[in-house]
């Protein structure tokens, strides 16, 4: 076994952060638990995504569960964790695996799941299954960038970085490697610190040698994110508000939201504002997405019709937090709320 890899393992024995989706010792990992928390962990760090596991879990305990389960209930229980096409691939994947009688254990079958990209599929194959594969996300990449000093910058380098990984990935206890290269990553070498003195292959690592690991990965500069901007439209009346289901395809879809003016569908400029003079001003969101910043504005009505202009549900006040509204959308209803 590469030293690396030796090291590593040695250090995760001792190290490893107490995650609720891991097991320790030879339990067997259950492949539901870890798929459900690897696609979570997608984007998304873990403290984020603990609660959000801890519901799943309670809530639907396996995959035949949740291949059982409405696909809005599901959608619901994901609302304020961001990219919900992951929730959509879910519900999908479950239903596929239920029909299938279980995940299937190869990195190939896997990454033929919906939802599952390589990272993935590599991800629960070691894990679950403790075959080999090469598990490689943002932070085995800085860590891989460090230690072999890998100058080219991101995302040029991902292929060279990924041979590295390769070559100090072990035969046995893969899954115990990736999450111990993880964990190095997300509490040792992180992106704003490089803590060497705690590090178990400081003795290995080029980067550290050439006196400054933190200049590394190197990134290729990025271009500004556009903006866009849009408006939501607040409709109130007797302690409920006007709520729609956002269409299926498409941003946030399926999603409860408030209605709006299609900033989601409009690259720039404004949508139109129907029945002017009877909004008034609620206040500017501001949220980020993956391609694009967002401005939002919220439009008040003042009148009592304006309902019938989207289809939608009166939804009461006191149980808004029920409505599985996404982040974007409360950000905007906690606003409105916390004005009047
Ligand atoms: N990030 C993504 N998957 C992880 C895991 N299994 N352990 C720690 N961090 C992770």
């Amino acid at each position: 076994m590469d030293r690396a890899a030796i090291l590593l393992l040695d250090w995760y024995d001792s190290h490893a952060r107490d995650l609720p989706w891991r097991v320790k010792g030879s339990a067997k990992a259950d492949p539901y638990r870890v798929w459900l928390s690897e696609v979570m962990l997608q984007q998304t760090t873990t403290s984020a995504v603990a609660p959000y596991f801890a519901k799943f879990v309670d809530k639907w305990p396996n995959v035949n569960a949740l291949a059982q389960a409405r696909e809005e209930d599901i959608l619901a229980a994901w609302a304020g964790l961001g990219y919900y096409s992951r929730a959509r691939n879910l519900v999908k994947c479950a239903r596929q695996v239920a029909e299938m009688g279980g995940f299937p254990d190869t990195e190939e079958e896997l990454r033929q799941l919906p939802g599952l990209g390589d990272y993935t599929a590599a991800a629960i194959a070691a894990i679950a299954f403790g075959k080999r594969a090469v598990v490689v996300d943002a932070n085995v990449e800085r860590v891989v960038a460090r230690l072999f000093a890998v100058e080219e910058p991101l995302p040029a380098s991902r292929k060279l970085i990924r041979a590295q990984a390769d070559a100090i990935t072990p035969q046995e206890r893969a899954g115990d490697f990736a999450q111990a290269m993880m964990d190095l990553g997300a509490t040792i070498c992180t992106a704003r610190d490089a803590r060497c003195l705690l590090c178990p292959v400081q003795e290995l690592c080029q980067g550290r040698a050439s006196g400054d690991p933190l200049r590394l990965p190197r990134k290729a500069a990025k271009k500004a994110k556009p903006r866009r901007s849009g408006t939501a439209f607040w409709i109130e009346k007797d302690q409920h508000v006007w709520l729609v289901t956002r269409p299926g395809k498409g941003m946030l879809g399926g999603m409860r939201a408030l209605p709006d003016d299609g900033w989601s569908a409009r690259a720039d400029g404004d949508g139109e504002v129907p029945l002017p003079g009877a909004w008034k001003a609620g206040g500017v969101v501001r949220h980020s997405f993956t391609h694009f910043d967002l401005e939002l504005g919220v439009a008040v009505y003042a009148g009592d019709s304006a309902h019938d202009l989207f289809e939608g549900e009166w939804w009461p006040l006191d149980r808004l937090e029920d409505a599985g509204l996404p982040t974007l959308f409360a950000k905007a209803a906690q606003l409105v709320l916390a004005r009047s």
